[in-house]
């Protein structure tokens, strides 16, 4: 399996701002081999982005989708539609998604049962607050997200990605050791049924990817602050072990 880099642009970049960025990438990407890249805009630039890349190595995701395919659901956005566009990948129950928007585990599966239909690859979240790792409940809380996430689809992981981010990396530049985070990717493989491709995320940046991909545990990196500068998410994806 080749690693898999992901660039999640949260909600940043407008459609003309994506479009600068692509042609960026996609200079600085053009010798890479080996690796899957996986670029996830905003709903708004998804077909820009997805026109520019159609002949490149680089691939689509969304950062939510509605479990419904379709109907009156006022400022929901369909997989379906996602798929249509061009997208392979789909973003699910991003932390951000859990603690600001207030998703909940039984959401999170709904949209987990919705992409597997739809074939929309989900990169589904993970990861415990800074309180919860002090108060040693770290796989307590990834227990509780898998189990409830997955849900009556546990035997279809393997047609997902799994993104172990620790709440307390993400956007504040303090990332896990590499040795806590293969800890945590083994953890959640001995849950699982099936092999299934583990990525890390939390201030993954140009100076500690090569430390963290070095761990066989680590299948690949899910990169938000880092993926808007093209020089140093390019930098990622050509990561050394
Ligand atoms: P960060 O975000 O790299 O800016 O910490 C990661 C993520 O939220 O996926």
């Amino acid at each position: 399996m080749n690693p898999i880099i992901a660039g999640n642009w949260k909600m940043n970049k407008d459609p003309v701002e994506s479009r600068a960025l692509v042609q960026q990438l996609l200079e600085l990407t053009g010798d890479v081999k080996n690796r899957e890249i996986i670029i996830i805009p905003p709903f708004t630039s998804l077909s820009i982005v997805a026109e520019l890349t159609r002949t490149s190595r680089i691939k689509l995701g969304a950062q939510n989708m509605y479990w419904e395919r379709s109907g009156a659901y006022t400022g929901e956005i369909s997989g379906v539609f996602l798929k249509s566009l061009g997208c392979d990948y789909v973003l699910i129950g991003h932390s951000e998604r859990r603690h600001i928007m207030g998703e909940t585990d039984e959401i999170i599966n709904k949209k987990l049962k919705a992409a597997l239909e739809i074939g929309l690859i989900s990169i589904f979240c993970c990861g415990e607050t800074e309180k919860e790792r002090e108060d040693g409940r770290t796989e307590e809380v990834i227990t509780r997200q898998l189990q409830h996430g997955l849900k009556d689809i546990e035997d279809q992981v393997h047609k997902m990605i799994i993104a172990y981010e620790p709440v307390w990396a993400i956007g504040t530049g303090k990332t896990a050791t590499p040795q806590q985070a293969a800890e945590v990717h083994a953890f959640i493989r001995s849950r699982l049924q099936k092999q299934v491709a583990v990525l890390y995320g939390g201030s993954v940046k140009p100076d500690n990817v090569d430390a963290l991909m070095s761990e066989n545990e680590i299948n690949g990196c899910l990169v938000g602050g880092a993926s808007l500068k093209p020089e140093s998410f390019a930098r990622i994806v050509k990561f050394n072990r």
